[in-house]
């Protein structure tokens, strides 16, 4: 029971399912040097991430790949990637450390708490089944202040995404990634931002500060 007295949200069972529920590290064992979102979606992330990080900061790039988006005008003093390939991640010439290491199996973070002042997910959320433990695993690394960027756009794996995934409209998803902050605690009220760059692949994140 939630303090006022009324039981806490529930997901419905089916809500996380997958077609293919098979381990991920089978999925992201052979590496994929490529893009997820077009060159102008690109270019919109990496505006974003230019007006909410700033120099010198800690990142996290939870989900990585071979390319965090990240402005290259500023330095940082550190950004960790996390994600399920090491070739990929070997490649990613703006991490300075990284790590192979599969959410959906243990969805806890192998960093102190508040060590990182900006967390990121590019385009990666929807293949998230615990996604509310490793949301408040974000909270719990980020130092107070510290600022979380969820983004995604219509493109996906769709035999890895979750099933809600595969079925919301986008103004849902929003929703769903909201309610994902609200249910991990730590943060505060997210904001939704839209940096669609007109006819290329749609930009929608969603974003919010540890309290
Ligand atoms: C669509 S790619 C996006 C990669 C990168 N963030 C980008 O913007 O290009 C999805 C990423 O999610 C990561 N990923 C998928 N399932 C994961 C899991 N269970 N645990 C950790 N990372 C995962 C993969 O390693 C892959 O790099």
């Amino acid at each position: 029971m939630t303090s006022d007295g009324t039981p806490p949200l529930q997901f419905p069972e089916e809500f996380f399912r997958r077609v293919n529920a098979s381990p991920d590290r089978f999925f992201y064992e052979q590496p994929r040097f490529v893009q997820h979102i077009d060159d102008p979606t690109i270019a919109a992330l990496t505006g974003l991430y230019g007006e909410v990080i700033p120099p010198g900061s800690r990142v996290l790039d939870l989900m990585s790949s071979w390319v965090s988006h990240l402005p290259t005008d500023r330095e940082y003093a550190r950004v960790a990637g996390l994600g399920m390939n090491a070739e990929e991640l070997t490649a990613n010439k703006q991490l300075t450390e990284w790590i192979v290491r599969d959410l959906n199996a243990d969805p806890t973070l192998p960093y102190e708490d508040e060590s990182f002042d900006v967390a990121l997910c590019a385009v990666s959320v929807q293949y998230l089944v615990q996604p509310v433990p490793v949301f408040a695993e974000v909270g719990r690394t980020l130092a107070p202040g510290g600022v979380f960027v969820v983004s995604f756009s219509h493109r996906c794996f769709p035999e890895k995404a979750i099933e809600a995934w595969r079925s919301l409209a986008p103004a849902d998803l929003v929703r769903l990634v909201a309610t994902y902050f609200g249910l991990a605690g730590h943060f505060g009220e997210p904001i939704f931002v839209d940096r669609s760059p007109e006819g290329a692949d749609p930009l929608w994140c969603v974003v919010s500060r540890r309290e």
